[in-house]
């Protein structure tokens, strides 16, 4: 491991100082090695990691690369290992490190391009492909006619699957991700569960059956939880994969 220090500026709040630890590698470039490097930064309040990622980007490290795009846990691409654990840069305060010491890493299992940015759009891309993450239907659609209604406890538990933000995380955290490359992953299996409760989608059982019902869909879970215990948006993730195992048994 190859340790290089920085400090930004002096500490006269007499807040603490801390250090973040960034796994530093260059996948384009083929003579790159990979290595880390340690930041020493003031912790002022409230500090995020997205925060003291950009005053280290800005006041250290130019060529420092990580994902962000809206600072408040609703894009999903600021996901990264922050001490072993998935989680949103942006939702995670320094504070929560007692002994002031981070380590970050790249998220695993998506394809790494540089530092701490990887390449979760095209994955999700393919996975909704897969999953065929539309409204099938034979009904011609009318704009000019009224909404047809829907019963507002069947809205609701379409709109809580519907939270998820494609961060990636379920499957980072996910054992069996690790083992079959081919695992769609909770955020697979929860996108269909949430068709297969939307009155407006008119497929079957066999047709969904047709799309997770195999090792690398529903019977490849384990049911090791990793995914539902880190999900940021606490979608009950493991109780659709059972619905929808349930379901598929039948079929
Ligand atoms: S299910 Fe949760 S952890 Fe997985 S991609 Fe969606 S929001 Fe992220
Ligand atoms: S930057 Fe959008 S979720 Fe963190």
């Amino acid at each position: 491991m190859i340790n290089k220090s920085a400090q930004i500026e002096e500490n006269k709040e007499g807040y603490r100082e801390i250090k973040i630890t960034v796994f530093r590698y260059n996948s384009q470039n083929k003579d790159a090695k990979p290595e880390y490097q340690t930041y020493k930064l003031v912790e002022t309040p409230g500090m995020t990691l997205y925060i003291a990622l950009i005053k280290i980007w800005s006041t250290m490290d130019h060529n420092l690369s990580f994902d962000f795009v809206c600072r408040a846990g609703i894009c999903g691409s600021c996901s990264m290992v922050v001490n072993g654990k998935p989680k949103l840069a942006c939702k995670t305060r320094t504070s929560e490190f007692e002994d002031g010491k981070i380590t970050l890493l790249p998220l695993p299992t998506f394809k790494h391009i540089k530092d701490l940015s990887v390449d979760t759009g095209n994955w999700m891309n393919a996975m909704s492909k897969k999953m065929e993450s539309w409204i099938h239907t034979k009904e011609v659609t009318d704009i000019a006619a009224i909404e047809k209604p829907v019963e507002p406890d069947v809205a609701q538990a379409v709109f809580e699957l519907d939270r998820c933000i494609e961060c990636g995380i379920c499957l980072a955290a996910c054992s069996t991700k690790v083992m079959k490359e081919d695992f769609v992953g909770a955020v697979g299996l929860n996108r269909v569960a949430r068709f297969s409760i939307d009155p407006h989608d008119e497929r079957t059982d066999e047709e969904f059956y047709e799309l997770i019902g195999d090792d690398d869909g529903v019977f490849g879970c384990m049911s090791l939880m990793g995914c539902e215990d880190h999900c940021p948006k606490d979608l009950p993730l493991q109780t659709k994969i059972a619905y929808m195992r349930r379901k598929m048994v039948k079929v």
